[in-house]
């Protein structure tokens, strides 16, 4: 059993404004629609995106970044494997406003506080339950690559981190290709080349086959 998130969350500021992400999904839905192909039950988990949904899967549909904290830990203790490529966001408005916001109040300051860390949760977790068996994050970084990755696999407990530099015009960020490199909890350094999302995806499932045994 598989869970998924894909896709960017979005925090109201009011009725028709929120803080939102340039998350196109492509990676999250490419790695259930894998998963699926490899026979697992999958459970997606998706923010913001307009991709099709693959055929079989449960689809639960989050807007900000406490539904998604809800769903995730609703879901991921009675799975095997977590892979967390929603781009969650960090700050959200202190308030959202009830009705739209007029011109007038100019020099208006939004306030934001931060949201919770979902990853670091469902590790903690993990520590009593034992599930999930994996848990895969993703580092989607604009410099010190690796270092940033590795700290947050550490931080948040990973057994997986998935790193990808942003500023690379060729992959990345809303388009279909990705260049990655997987570093597990063990030290290990994988770097793949330039390839679609779906074969990023296959190489993901790859090692989370082999760390499932
Ligand atoms: N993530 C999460 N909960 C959040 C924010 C992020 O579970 N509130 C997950 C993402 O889905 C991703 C991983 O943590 O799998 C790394 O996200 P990222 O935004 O790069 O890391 P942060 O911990 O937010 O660190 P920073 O923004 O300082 O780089």
């Amino acid at each position: 059993r598989v869970v998924v998130t894909a896709g960017g969350t979005q925090e109201p500021i009011d009725p028709v404004r929120a803080v939102v992400n340039r998350s196109s999904g492509k990676q999250g839905y490419a790695l259930a629609q894998v998963a699926l192909d490899r026979g697992a039950e999958v459970v997606l988990i998706s923010g913001a995106s307009n991709l099709d949904v693959p055929y079989g899967l449960t689809l639960v549909d989050v807007k900000t970044a406490a539904e998604m904290q809800q769903a995730v830990l609703a879901e991921a203790g009675q799975s095997d494997v977590l892979l967390m490529a929603a781009a969650v966001a960090d700050f959200r408005p202190q308030a959202s406003s009830p009705h739209k916001i007029k011109r007038g109040a100019s020099g208006q300051i939004l306030q934001l506080e931060p949201t919770e860390d979902i990853l670091a949760q469902v590790a903690e977790r993990r520590k009593q339950g034992g599930r999930p068996k994996v848990i895969v994050g993703f580092a989607a970084e604009s410099q010190d690559l690796l270092d940033n990755a590795r700290g947050k696999l550490e931080r948040k407990g990973l057994t997986l981190i998935v790193a990808n530099d942003i500023l690379a015009a060729d992959a990345g960020f809303a388009v279909d290709n990705n260049r990655v490199t997987l570093l597990d909890a063990g030290g290990g350094v994988q770097s793949l080349p330039l390839m679609s999302k779906a074969q990023v995806a296959e190489h993901i499932l790859d090692r989370v086959e082999a760390l499932l045994g």
